[in-house]
């Protein structure tokens, strides 16, 4: 099991933003995370990186549960890529530089680093298409080139676990299209992390994420395969508007129903 949830609850003053959740992630599997703005993705997310801590319930990830496990490890075995990292690490250097910190899983790179280190971050961001902006500064690069860096910095550690949390904000369609296709080719490859992709389009949902998880204020809609819930009847109950879904090409495309 790579993440097991278990009735978790997360409590802030009076709010309740995350409530009674049950998810289980297996090994092999690749999962599609959906919700509406504020419903709890990113909270969840922290949860599972040990940002912060259920209320109530359990949680293990790689198959130790929180408590019983160094959280400095764990993150080393979790490869993450969010638009609030892409702040954190703004003005801190040269893209090489953010790929390489990726081996602490840090901010800034402190550490010794070796010959075999470089080699790595070169060949990930040859891979990712960025390997021309090494010497540039982060805070120079565009956010298309932004989300190539943090994927190559996330994956520098060789992963378990990638968790992409909206990787293609703010990217125009060629870009986006580039992205996913190195993110299916990732999924691809011999023995990969297993993925967790956020987002609010579906038609980003590839092939390769064979199962979703539906979140609605700070409940688990639906887990399921992602195919049971590419439906009209399903995603025009979690959306609570009428909508079409269409497949092409083996991805879903969404529009609101007009009344
Ligand atoms: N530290 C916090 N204290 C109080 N409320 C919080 C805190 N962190 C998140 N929230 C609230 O929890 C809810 C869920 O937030 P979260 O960031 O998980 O949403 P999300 O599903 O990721 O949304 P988006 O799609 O906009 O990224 C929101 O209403 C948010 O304001
Ligand atoms: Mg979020």
């Amino acid at each position: 099991m790579v993440i097991d949830i278990q009735n978790i609850s997360w409590e802030r003053g009076d709010e309740t933003i995350l409530s009674g959740m049950n998810w289980q992630v297996k090994r092999g599997e690749h999962w599609c995370l959906l919700g509406l703005n504020g419903s709890g993705k990113t909270t969840l997310l922290n949860m599972i990186n040990g940002y912060i801590w259920p209320t109530t319930g359990k949680i293990s990830v790689l198959g130790h549960a929180f408590g019983e496990y160094d959280l400095r490890e764990l993150r080393k075995r979790i490869g993450w890529v969010s638009t609030s990292l892409q702040q954190k690490l703004y003005g801190s250097g040269e893209a090489l530089q953010i790929v390489l910190s990726g081996k602490h899983s840090t901010i800034g790179v402190y550490d010794e680093l070796q010959e075999s280190d470089l080699d790595r971050a070169r060949s990930l961001m040859q891979s990712l298409g960025c390997e021309r902006l090494m010497n540039r500064a982060y805070q120079t690069l565009s956010q298309g080139e932004r989300q190539r860096v943090l994927i190559a910095r996330a994956l520098m550690n060789n992963p378990e676990l990638l968790i992409l949390d909206e990787p293609c904000t703010g990217l125009d369609i060629f870009a986006r299209e580039q992205l996913l296709s190195m993110i299916g080719t990732i999924a691809g490859e011999e023995n990969p992390p297993t993925l967790i992709y956020v987002t609010h389009h579906v038609e980003e949902i590839l092939p390769c994420f064979g199962h979703s998880l539906l979140i609605k204020q700070g409940k688990v809609f639906a887990a399921d395969r992602t195919e049971e819930l590419m439906s009209p009847e399903r995603m025009s109950e979690f959306l609570d508007v009428p909508v079409h879904i269409e497949r092409m090409n083996g991805r879903y495309w969404l529009s609101v129903k007009s009344t």
